[in-house]
């Protein structure tokens, strides 16, 4: 028997504004992927035959690739899982090695609005003996070299900030933090699951250490992602094994998800300045249209530096439970993270929406399949929603 699909969950055609959660795989990824299925099924460790050396070569042809769009060599990414590993891997890793070398645990810093995969880690490394300050960003989610250098202290090893929210889509001045914790020797960690793909990015301009990466959220494959690596920032491996990945990462690699994050990251690289400013055209269509209809509406988060592709709002006085029961039969989107356990975002009472308020929010995540007449749909039953819940 076939798998239940979402038509047979709910049927009626979904307006699709979930893409910060996951995006559909590109027809031309799954075709990247198809042969390294069945037809060239080797292992890519398994150097003594045709079919092991041909996967190898594949995963060293996406490897490159993959390191190219961010200007790093092929050395510095290894595969992971998706951007919670990578992310695991970098902070404890990282936090790790270093303490060993030192002698000590230090002091780790990251941001209140970051995403679970780092925040959990993090508290991880805290309950390890690391000291850990969780900062607060502005109200507009944004913070600034100033705010991240009253809390460094002189034992502070590594800092966690996110390049672009994954609920309100506002980009962080990494360059600016990149200076300020490199004046002072320390690691900057960044997920850049949600800015991969939609923003050019470059490790140097950026001047991170460590990166993590995701690539179903840019029409990639699930299950796949990488964390790419400064040469000279030691790693303590997660899982010991094959020896895959520098030691880093051991485990047999998975060759069609490799070359299928590939695919997506160079279909995302070769358009995504004209995407970027199209989906920014009906991103602002939508705020505009929900707004005019609605002026009491919010929108979370500065207006810029944001993803294009990001819109996230409060609807203030209604019940957000009633909103989110209304909008489900019409529209996909979300309350906050998918990843949130069902619990209020996190991230919006961390800029200082309340409990209700943030229960009330949703975020609308367009992609490169969002057309115009999607967004007419989704104001209509927005707002339909939104009226009869205030008429209730
Ligand atoms: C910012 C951020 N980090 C990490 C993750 C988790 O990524 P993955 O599903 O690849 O583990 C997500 C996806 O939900 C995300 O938005």
């Amino acid at each position: 028997m076939l798998p239940t699909t979402s038509a047979d969950l709910i049927p009626g055609d979904l307006i699709q504004l979930d893409h910060q959660a996951t995006t559909p795989c590109h027809p031309l990824v799954v075709k990247a992927m198809e042969p390294w299925w069945e037809q060239d099924w080797g292992n890519a460790s398994s150097r003594q035959h045709r079919l092991g050396l041909t996967a190898a070569a594949a995963v060293a042809s996406a490897r490159s690739r993959l390191a190219s769009h961010l200007g790093v060599e092929a050395n510095d990414l290894i595969f992971t899982s998706g951007a919670t590993e990578a992310n695991n891997l970098a902070l404890l890793g990282h936090a790790r090695a270093r303490a060993q070398a030192e002698g000590r645990c230090g002091h780790v810093v990251t941001l209140a609005t970051e995403h679970h995969a780092v925040l959990d880690p993090m508290h991880q490394l805290q309950r390890e003996g690391f000291a850990l300050t969780v900062l607060h960003p502005k109200d507009t989610g944004l913070i600034d070299a100033n705010a991240l250098k009253g809390v460094l202290r002189d034992d502070t090893q590594l800092v966690s900030v996110m390049v672009a929210n994954n609920e309100i889509g506002v980009v962080q001045p990494m360059r600016e933090l990149a200076e300020l914790c490199q004046s002072r020797g320390i690691t900057l960690h960044t997920d850049a699951a949600q800015a991969f793909g939609h923003l050019r990015l470059n490790r140097d301009e950026l001047g991170c250490d460590l990166i993590s990466l995701s690539a179903h959220k840019l029409n990639g494959p699930k299950g796949i992602g990488a964390l790419v690596k400064r040469r000279n920032v030691s790693i303590q491996p997660l899982f010991w094994g094959g020896g895959q990945e520098q030691e880093l990462r051991p485990g047999t690699l998975p060759v069609p998800l490799i070359v299928g994050f590939a695919a997506a990251a160079d279909l995302a690289h070769a358009d995504l300045e004209t995407r970027q400013d199209q989906l920014a055209t009906l991103r602002d269509q939508l705020w505009q249209g929900l707004k005019s209809r609605h002026p009491q509406l919010r929108m979370n988060g500065a207006p810029e530096p944001r993803l294009a592709h990001n819109l996230n709002i409060t609807v203030p006085d209604v019940s957000g439970v009633r909103l989110h029961r209304c909008l489900k039969r019409s529209l996909a989107c979300s309350s906050g993270s998918a990843c949130s356990r069902g619990q209020p975002s996190h991230a919006l009472q961390a800029i200082g929406l309340s409990r209700r308020e943030a229960e009330a929010s949703l975020r609308l995540s367009l992609g490169r399949t969002t057309t115009v007449a999607d967004i007419h749909r989704a104001v209509d039953a927005i707002s339909a929603c939104i009226t009869q819940l205030q008429g209730e």
